[in-house]
């Protein structure tokens, strides 16, 4: 007899359903598992095996051949032990088929038969659900399953025999509740900052429309202070962009006891960061940094020491949100609508264009340095703002009296009327006006003669591209909405053409 045991094998976010089969045969005693399956699947044999064992089961002296269908997706990761296990005791009568047929099931064993959580748990309980089916996966993983639906029938039982005990009827596995993450570490405040006016203004555009932003300025500026600031004025995520975000985050293992929180991500690589680590893939196909920043910030400091390549790999997700990994004869999509928040010294030595400073190896020290950040990576920066040190007279003033959360406020507005003109406009997938392009982009951004005779004039002696003409028509769009105006004045689009003046920190570049 053949037994079937569905489980899901995740291509991105998807997660594709994958049958496993497992079947007895008469023949030399081996244990085989077939169906493209990478080194943690054929390791499984020994896991389930000691698995079994431990429960007081051994297998029959015969061949046992376990297949994973479809035969030709590649299948990778640990979650396969369960539903291994599970259809080797359907084939030994251990377990009715007709039980197995209602689940979705994935899991990692040890050898003493006990379950271990798996990444990938929310994504395959969304597409149990979707499926009409239940969830059978390990205890610590049950919490972030619950979250994708509360009709969904899920079993998270610690161990093997519970599991057992479960379909036997002599002891019920009760459903894992739901837990949200509790919100009690406090960010870093933005009344921290003294001075620097002008970028906390910038920051706060940045934040109200999603604009992309570099900051440009000698070291000790306050750069990494503020782009840390940032969450603090964003507002929370809602329950769909939390989904989203949680499925991705589960996918990289990273969701912390499988809690869900509706704080934005914030995500802050290294400079050494490489390819696989910022864009996804890698040997195992886990999604990147800029897929773990959907619906938050990804933050990049001193972005001329990043590796050109990954430089160049940001640009594409800059514009369609999404994030493409090659593998090796397929590609995964992953979702990575991020805002990217970049910091960087004007120079190798950092004081390029200081008052009285002089760089050691003159002009060239900037103009190599710059040389790194590439002109089209530079135009889809929607705020270029630079920074100057802050002397020590400011450092002794008194803190600002302005903090995080009056700021948060106008942001929460901003963003509101944002996404009431976008429900208007019959675009209500889009949530901030850095992502409006095409006719709705045309729509909300109608200029008056004024306007359009300031925007003409700027674009011509500003040289802009037509990608920078439509980011500045975005960028005064939010400043517009900050200032609670319907229509866009000349004195928002001034602002707007203000932050795309190149810093002469970043001149020589592009
Ligand atoms: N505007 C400021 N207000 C208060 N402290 C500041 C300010 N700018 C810099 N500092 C101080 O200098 C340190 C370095 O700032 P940092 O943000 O790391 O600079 P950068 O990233 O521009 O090199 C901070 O930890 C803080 O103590
Ligand atoms: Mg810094």
């Amino acid at each position: 007899m053949t037994s079937r045991v569905g489980t899901v094998a995740f291509q991105g976010v998807e997660a594709v359903p994958v049958d496993v089969q497992a079947q007895f045969v008469s023949g030399q005693v081996v244990f085989q598992i077939v169906g493209l399956g990478d080194k943690a699947i054929s390791e499984s044999r020994e896991r389930v095996r000691a698995a079994l064992h431990a429960i007081g089961l051994a297998l029959p002296g015969k061949r046992l051949v376990v297949n994973l269908s479809p035969a030709d997706l590649p299948k990778e990761g640990s979650h396969y032990d369960l539903p291994i296990a599970l259809a080797v005791l359907c084939a030994l009568g251990v377990i009715p088929p007709d039980f197995l047929d209602r689940y979705v099931v994935m899991g990692e064993l040890a050898l003493d038969g006990s379950l271990l959580s798996v990444s990938g748990a929310l994504p395959a309980a969304m597409a149990a659900n979707a499926r009409d089916l239940g969830l059978i996966c390990p205890k610590a993983s049950g919490s972030e399953a619950a979250w994708a639906g509360e009709d969904l029938d899920i079993l998270a039982p610690e161990n093997l025999i519970q599991l057992i005990n479960h379909v036997k009827g002599t002891q019920v596995l009760t459903r894992p509740k739901p837990h949200l993450a509790v919100l009690d570490g406090k960010l870093p405040d933005l009344a921290d900052i003294k001075g620097q006016e002008a970028a906390k203004r910038a920051l706060e555009v940045a934040a109200a429309g999603g604009h992309h932003m570099i900051m440009v300025g000698p070291p000790g500026a306050g750069k990494s202070m503020l782009a840390q600031r940032l969450p603090s004025i964003l507002p929370p995520m809602d329950a769909r962009e939390m989904l989203d975000i949680s499925m991705i985050a589960s996918l990289g293992g990273e969701l912390k006891d499988g809690q869900l929180t509706r704080r934005r991500p914030f995500r802050a690589p290294h400079h050494s960061a490489s390819m696989p680590a910022l864009v996804g893939g890698g040997l195992k196909a886990k999604p990147g940094e800029m897929a773990l920043a959907h619906h938050g910030v990804l933050f990049l400091d001193e972005l001329p020491e990043f590796q050109p390549r990954v430089l160049e790999a940001l640009r594409q997700p800059m514009e369609t949100g999404e994030a493409v990994v090659a593998r090796a004869n397929y590609h995964i999509t992953y979702p990575a609508r991020f805002q990217l928040i970049a910091a960087m010294n004007p120079c190798k030595c950092g004081m390029a264009g200081e008052p009285g400073h002089q760089c050691r190896q003159g002009p060239r020290c900037a103009a190599d340095y710059q040389q790194r950040i590439s002109g089209p990576l530079l135009d889809r920066m929607d705020l270029q703002i630079e920074l100057s040190a802050v002397r020590a007279s400011d450092l002794a003033l008194p803190a600002p009296k302005e903090r995080s959360a009056d700021v948060a406020a106008r942001v929460a507005r901003a963003r509101h009327v944002q996404a009431q003109r976008f429900a208007e406009l019959g675009a209500a997938h889009l949530r901030v006006n850095a992502q409006a392009d095409g006719d709705v982009l045309e729509a909300m951004t109608a200029l008056d003669a004024a306007g359009l005779a300031l925007i003409r004039d700027a674009a011509d002696a500003m040289n802009l591209s037509a990608r920078g003409y439509h980011r500045v028509l975005r960028v005064a769009r939010t400043i517009a909405d900050l200032d609670g105006a319907e229509h866009i004045a000349r004195l928002h689009l001034a602002e707007a053409l203000s932050y795309r003046q190149k810093p002469a920190g970043l001149r020589q570049a592009a």
